[in-house]
């Protein structure tokens, strides 16, 4: 008996990671599938349900969870409509064979503060309809849970944070205490996505050993506790509020949890591997945190770079890859955290565009328009590297311009006409990478137009080219 416990108790631990797609260029889904397995991964969350994703996870054997984007939310008050989406995105996949659904994941993060209280009222009507849908589909071992941001809760006194304070923030006490009764009443799980990064890039004065996980000379003291770094300590600040809120003992995902490794002055590869460094073993050893020692569920935040995000939160959005855009790991790091060292292996069977790069043209007369034109190429594609603490910081003038050409020049997929810049550019296959700084050459996009750049986006491109 106990045995038997044991081992499944190893079925479903293990690593997972989130799968994001904003990327002008996505590496094909069976690629990226493939790669996942090679690395020993196990589980994989989503942010939607898309098709080709879906399609190559069918018989991969990975636990999957996946997602109702928050601009869905409103539809999926209408239990009708729920229903759909269970039938459509989750019981069309559900057969022996299929895709392990193990999780919904209804809206993300739909509490945040920049959202405006947009989400407020109907994200748990739509997390009871797709639950209900669940269950009344006949699926109610796959759970529904809301991933939310860890600013939902807090410990009171900014001056004495303990995490045996907790509470769920006062504003919004009402939504958050009707969302964890029903996750009880389904025993479904709480999901929480903790950002140790963000509480560095938030405040200057956030001691910086507290983000990693190598002990610190002072650490917090609750109750006899010692808090060495923020992730154990933000984790336990959940544990307390959900106890006040009379659940306890409800099971808590870390739906998020990782380091970027550009677009800000900590955001590099050397913090990031630190970061990892320090989470993996203790996740690997089953360390759990003081309030809730053991096996924790865990998602990296993210698999590979997205060069579409939104930078509202800053240029770092595009860099919280483990892997590169092209599927090549940044650094290595050991998934199981079991002190194994295995490499990372790489993305397999990667095309790539021929070696050309888009760079600034020497011999270019009229200089009076070199700002705009650098402007248009980084509105258009990923320049966050350019900026302050970042990898790419230490170009001079001309070299911004020829990074920001050649960035547009990649994502238009070295097209002919996307390397003139009012004759201020010319195509080279000379490489100017250099140091840390990184001229790529993109991906040969997939046969499959639905996943290319939107003909409305392409359309868009040409109007504006036409007029320039
Ligand atoms: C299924 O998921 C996709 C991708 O997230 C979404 O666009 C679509 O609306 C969903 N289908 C239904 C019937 O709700
Ligand atoms: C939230 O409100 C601020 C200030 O009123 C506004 O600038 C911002 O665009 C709003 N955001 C959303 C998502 O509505
Ligand atoms: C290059 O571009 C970055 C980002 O726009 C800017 O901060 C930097 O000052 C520029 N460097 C020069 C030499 O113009
Ligand atoms: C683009 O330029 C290359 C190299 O000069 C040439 O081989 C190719 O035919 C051109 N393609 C188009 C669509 O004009
Ligand atoms: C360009 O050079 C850099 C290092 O200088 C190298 O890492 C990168 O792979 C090269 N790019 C290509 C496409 O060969």
């Amino acid at each position: 008996m106990i045995l038997l416990f044991v081992g499944v108790n190893i079925s479903v631990e293990g690593i997972g990671v989130n799968w994001g797609t904003m990327a002008s260029h996505e590496l094909p889904a069976k690629v990226v599938v493939k790669m996942l397995k090679d690395n020993g991964i196990k589980k994989v969350k989503l942010f939607d349900a898309d098709d080709t994703t879906m399609n190559a996870l069918i018989a991969s054997d990975l636990d999957v969870m996946v997602a109702i984007p928050n601009d869905q939310l409103a539809s999926m008050n209408t239990y009708k409509r729920a229903k759909e989406w269970v039938q459509r995105n989750v019981t069309r996949y559900n057969y022996n064979g299929g895709v392990k659904i193990k999780y919904v994941a209804v809206g993300n993060e739909p509490f945040l503060t920049a959202y405006n209280n947009s989400f407020l009222d109907i994200t748990f009507p739509a997390l009871r309809n797709i639950q209900n849908a669940l269950n009344e589909a006949g699926l109610d071992y796959i759970k529904a849970t809301v991933p939310l941001n860890a600013d939902v809760y807090n410990s009171p006194d900014v001056n004495n944070p303990v995490p045996s304070a907790g509470r769920f923030r006062q504003d919004i006490l009402g939504e958050m205490t009707q969302i964890v009764q029903f996750l009880a009443q389904n025993k479904a799980p709480f999901t929480v996505n903790i950002y140790p990064f963000l509480s560095l890039y938030g405040n200057d004065n956030f001691p910086i050993d507290y983000a990693f996980f190598d002990g610190v000379t002072s650490p917090i003291v609750d109750n006899g506790i010692a808090y060495q770094n923020v992730f154990d300590a933000n984790f336990d600040t959940l544990v307390s509020a959900l106890k006040a809120a009379g659940y306890g003992d409800m099971a808590i995902i870390v739906g998020e949890v990782g380091w970027p490794t550009d677009g800000d002055k900590n955001a590099n590869v050397n913090n990031a591997y630190r970061f990892y460094n320090g989470l993996l073993p203790k996740l690997g050893a089953n360390k759990g945190t003081p309030l809730r020692p053991g096996n924790i569920e865990v998602y990296l935040f993210g698999l590979i770079d997205e060069d579409v995000k939104s930078i509202a939160p800053g240029n770092f959005e595009r860099h919280w890859g483990i892997f590169k855009y092209d599927g090549q790991p940044k650094f290595g790091m050991d998934f199981s955290g079991k002190g194994q060292n295995k490499l990372v292996v790489p993305a397999q069977n990667v095309k790539y565009l021929p070696k050309r790069w888009c760079v600034f043209n020497p011999n270019a007369k009229d200089l009076s328009k070199l700002a705009e034109n650098i402007d248009y190429a980084c509105t258009f594609s990923d320049c966050t590297t350019l900026g302050y603490g970042s990898s790419c910081n230490g170009l001079d003038a001309y070299g911004n311009a020829s990074y920001a050409f050649n960035a547009y020049f990649q994502v238009q997929n070295q097209g002919n006409l996307s390397c003139n810049f009012q004759g201020l550019a010319a195509v080279t296959t000379q490489n100017l990478s250099q140091g840390q700084c990184d001229f790529p050459i993109q991906i040969l996009l997939a046969e499959s137009p639905e996943r290319g750049p939107s003909l409305a986006i392409l359309l868009f491109l040409l109007v504006i080219t036409f007029f320039m």
